[in-house]
């Protein structure tokens, strides 16, 4: 069947009359909690998500992976060494890859003992999970990690019919569109840390046209990046820019004073009190 010359998500915001990111705009700076609340609390997991929720967050970031046997999980190394227990409890020298674990294999693992012995006995959760637990109290903020699993994301989002509550993001182009086929309406951020030129707006004109190609309306970028000239050539084309991962108080002062939009951080109870929201 031939394909049609634009994909479905480049008219929708035409048919609405609106930009697809027009919700984030009105909700104003975005206070994002990384891997969850990841400095006090294991990341990835649903008590690191939780924390988040609890201190505030407006938005609270994960990573997914897939399993083996085709469930989505939150993970953010292709391996599970670094943040479970994986050693102890495997001795037979099986892959520790994700993708080469089935769930029943991932749940026997303790998520949480390598972080604090009070988060002993965390779990690795599935992608449902955590969208449970986060809907209608904070936006999901979903980084799809394999640049093939944009659709098997899109179809849970879909199936909990969470749509208007999401926010999506990779730094795989193709995961963006393929979530798109599915569902053209739901807002998603391109990620990059790609400085491309000394160019502040020759790098902003680049990233934003990888970013509309895939169909995301957001650019994330490392905050490394995110100078005002930047910042400014990024909202003269009416996108958001949101920048990862900043937990220096004075860096996230600095770069909301140039006007950014969102910033993912480790320490969400920081940022918040910098804001005024804090607890
Ligand atoms: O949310 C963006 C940020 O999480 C990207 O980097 O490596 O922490 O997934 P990483
Ligand atoms: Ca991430």
């Amino acid at each position: 069947m031939p394909r049609a010359i634009f994909p479905a998500w480049f008219l929708l915001p035409l048919l609405l009359g609106c930009s697809m990111s027009e919700r984030f705009h009105k909700e104003g700076f975005k206070v994002i909690a990384h891997r969850g609340s990841s400095v006090e609390a294991p990341e990835n997991t649903l008590g690191a998500l939780e924390l988040g929720v609890k201190q505030g967050a407006g938005g609270v970031e994960f990573d997914v992976y897939k399993s083996g046997d085709g469930w989505l999980v939150l993970m953010h190394d292709k391996d599970v060494l670094r943040t479970t227990n994986f050693k102890d409890v495997f001795t037979d020298g099986r892959s520790a890859k994700v993708s080469e674990l089935t769930l029943a294999e991932l749940r026997k693992l303790d998520a949480g003992s390598w972080h604090s012995p009070a988060y002993a006995g965390e779990k690795v959760p599935t992608f449902e999970e955590a969208l449970e637990l986060l809907r209608g109290r904070a936006t999901p903020v979903i980084e799809i990690k394999p640049g093939d699993i944009g659709r098997d994301v899109a179809m849970i989002v879909q199936k909990l019919g969470i749509e208007k509550e999401v926010f999506v993001q990779s730094f795989s182009p193709r995961a963006i569109s393929d979530f798109h086929e599915v569902l053209p309406g739901v807002t998603t951020g391109y990620l990059t840390g790609r400085k491309i030129s000394d160019n502040s707006v020759e790098r902003a004109r680049e990233h934003l046209r990888i970013a509309r190609e895939s169909g995301a309306s957001v650019v994330v970028c490392n905050y490394r990046l995110a100078d005002r000239e930047y910042i400014e050539e990024i909202h003269r084309n009416e996108f958001l820019v949101w920048v990862y991962t900043v937990d220096d108080p004075a860096v996230m002062r600095l770069l909301m004073e140039r006007g950014i939009d969102g910033i993912i951080t480790n320490v969400p109870s920081v940022l918040l009190d910098l804001t005024g929201r804090g607890e």
